[in-house]
């Protein structure tokens, strides 16, 4: 019956022949798990959690939701192989659950659905602006809730197709060195404002970037004072190398600092970027940027060795200012040091390091 089985974090499964299974993401899908366990520990331990996994493919996000964070999961497709698939690859892990053969905007309006899961996954190919009003309508009675959703349109979110954001994100979006950064947070601040539409705050739980591939997974809970403090989190910013505005954007934090202290995974490189993130927190409110070396270095004519990261954030705390490594680049940083100064202490140091 199984032809070709093969293993992702703790799921066993068949990527079937002609459905979508990129194996790259499987960082993606395993700090995912660690962040849905958290949460699951922090928030309700004993009771079960429902979950949508509402654009399956072969199951395997939604299967490993299941058998490594604990949680109870459906599964949707609106194409009838992939259906096939994941039904197979459940009983596989013997896995409990219902697998949908529907279109995910149709199945939302089921009212027999409206309020069976806490958490629904958009993974749709490109963007899931089409999908974040059905998905936060099928969650709109519960008092929590998460939502968490994938987008892989690229030359949207950074910034190359300046009108095509403007139309689907209602933001302007530059394309420059940290333009995944300003992707994320346009797509956060759609989310949030979508969100605010059924009186749900937002609060990401943890959202990044990796290959390609942008990730939210937010907290929603019913409150008026906390869409208005959602709202605060919700304006234009500064570009600090050409000091003109774009956005708007999510400003806000990135992390929940809680459930990063919580989150752990046997994924060796999700450990590593959970640490990343453990450290970048304290400055994704503050500061809705990173600078990316390379691009510097390059666009201000340096000259001389390109100096450790570990050196630069090093001097850079030295002299009083904050800075910490990021998740979007291993060649890139955060910090509030104004640019100039950041530009001079890097001649300084690319100097002393090449001589
Ligand atoms: C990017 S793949 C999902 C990948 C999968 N979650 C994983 O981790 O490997 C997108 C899937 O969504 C399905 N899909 C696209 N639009 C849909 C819709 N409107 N309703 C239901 N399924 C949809 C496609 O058939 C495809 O299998």
């Amino acid at each position: 019956m199984f032809k070709h089985v093969l293993k992702e974090g703790s799921a066993s499964f068949e990527p079937c022949e002609g459905i979508f299974y990129n194996p790259y993401m499987r960082l993606s899908r395993s700090l995912s798990v660690s962040i849905l366990r958290a949460y699951k520990h922090l928030v309700n331990k004993d009771e079960p959690l429902t979950l949508l996994d509402a654009f399956t493919a072969t199951g395997i996000r939604g299967l490993r939701y299941a058998v490594e964070a604990d949680y109870q999961v459906d599964f949707l497709d609106f194409s009838a192989k992939a259906v096939e698939c994941a039904s197979k690859n459940l009983s596989l892990n013997s896995i409990k659950g219902q697998v949908f053969d529907d279109d995910f905007v149709a199945f939302s309006t089921n009212e027999g659905f409206k309020s069976k899961y806490d958490a629904v996954e958009l993974d749709p190919f490109g963007s899931p602006v089409p999908f974040l009003w059905p998905a936060l309508y099928m969650l709109s009675s519960k008092k929590r809730a998460i939502l968490s959703f994938t987008a892989t349109d690229g030359p949207v979110l950074c910034g190359v197709q300046g009108d095509a954001a403007k139309k689907y994100y209602q933001s302007h979006i530059p394309h420059n060195s940290f333009c995944h950064e300003t992707g994320l947070r346009v797509l956060m601040k759609k989310a949030a404002l979508t969100a605010a539409e059924f009186n749900f705050a937002f609060k990401p739980l943890a959202s990044f970037y990796y290959r390609h591939q942008w990730k939210v997974i937010a907290e929603l809970e019913k409150s008026h004072e906390g869409v208005m403090e959602t709202l605060t989190h919700i304006s234009t910013a500064e570009d600090p190398f050409t000091k003109k505005h774009y956005g708007p954007i999510w400003t806000g934090p990135l992390f929940d600092e809680e459930i990063l202290a919580k989150a752990s995974s046997d994924d060796k490189q999700a450990e590593k970027y959970l640490n990343l993130f453990r450290e970048e927190y304290s400055l994704t409110s503050s500061i809705p940027y990173h600078y990316s070396l390379p691009a510097i270095i390059h666009g201000f004519s340096i000259k001389g060795n390109m100096p450790s990261l570990s050196s630069i954030l090093k001097t850079i705390k030295e002299k009083g200012y904050r800075g910490t490594k990021t998740h979007f680049s291993p060649q890139a940083l955060r910090t509030n040091m104004p640019i100039s100064d950041f530009v001079e202490l890097l001649r300084e140091l690319s100097i002393d390091n090449g001589s």
